[in-house]
């Protein structure tokens, strides 16, 4: 499972880059926003400055939601990096861009989706990448790594090329979850990441190795 980081903050994006296991950077209109980012030459930039630290895809979302509108912004955003993949909101308009997308060998991440058959259409347009929301269906009140098993279990019956890429993750159990349920992805906000390294035993024997090592010297 390749490990993407969700936010738009560049020293986590350094941090998690340093830790060595980080494969790409998803960003969306909210996360860009907390940064304080404003206008368009600011937002194409800080999506430059991204790309430029990370050798992997960075997910850069379009604020449009009408077929032109998308696909303008897409071709825009394509051209910032080689390593944009432009992210669509799963709606109409954003599955005719997507497969319009797909046409023109423009990568793309399908956002905000909720359900199998979302994912279902989203595959079907061609979408590099699909994001199901599990921690927001957690929040409703159902099961969002079962979504995860359910799409990962239909893609591979059907030989969907699209990668699965579980999103909005709020805690290190969803990233183990996700990998044991096949995501191809996670996007992970930095302290989740962070939170896979933490066991009580380990610090508590670390300690205690520590203590014996300095009688040895
Ligand atoms: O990038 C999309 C997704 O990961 C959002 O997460 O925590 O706002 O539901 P969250």
């Amino acid at each position: 499972m390749k490990f993407f980081i969700d936010t738009a903050n560049l020293d986590q994006i350094r941090e998690a880059q340093d830790l060595g296991i980080l494969d790409g950077v998803t960003t969306n209109p909210s996360l860009m926003a907390k940064e304080g980012i404003k206008g368009r030459d600011a937002i194409f930039e800080h999506y430059k400055t991204i790309c430029e630290m990370v050798d992997g895809p960075v997910s850069a979302e379009v604020l449009g939601t009408t077929f032109d509108e998308i696909v303008s912004e897409g071709k825009e955003l394509a051209k910032i990096h080689e390593h944009i993949v432009v992210k669509v909101p799963m709606i109409k308009e954003g599955i005719k861009a997507i497969k319009w997308f797909t046409d023109n060998d423009i990568k793309t991440n399908c956002t905000l989706v909720f359900s199998a058959g979302q994912a279902i259409l989203a595959a079907k347009a061609g979408a590099t990448f699909v994001s199901p929301f599990l921690g927001r269906i957690d929040d409703s009140n159902w099961d969002g790594v079962q979504l995860i098993e359910e799409i990962v279990g239909i893609y591979n019956a059907q030989g969907y090329m699209t990668e699965v890429l579980a999103a909005s993750i709020r805690t290190p159990l969803h990233i183990v979850r996700c990998a044991a349920a096949g995501a191809d992805v996670c996007t992970c906000p930095l302290p989740s990441i962070l939170g896979l390294l933490k066991h009580p035993l380990t610090d508590l024997g670390l300690q205690q190795f520590l203590k014996d090592a300095a009688t040895m010297k």
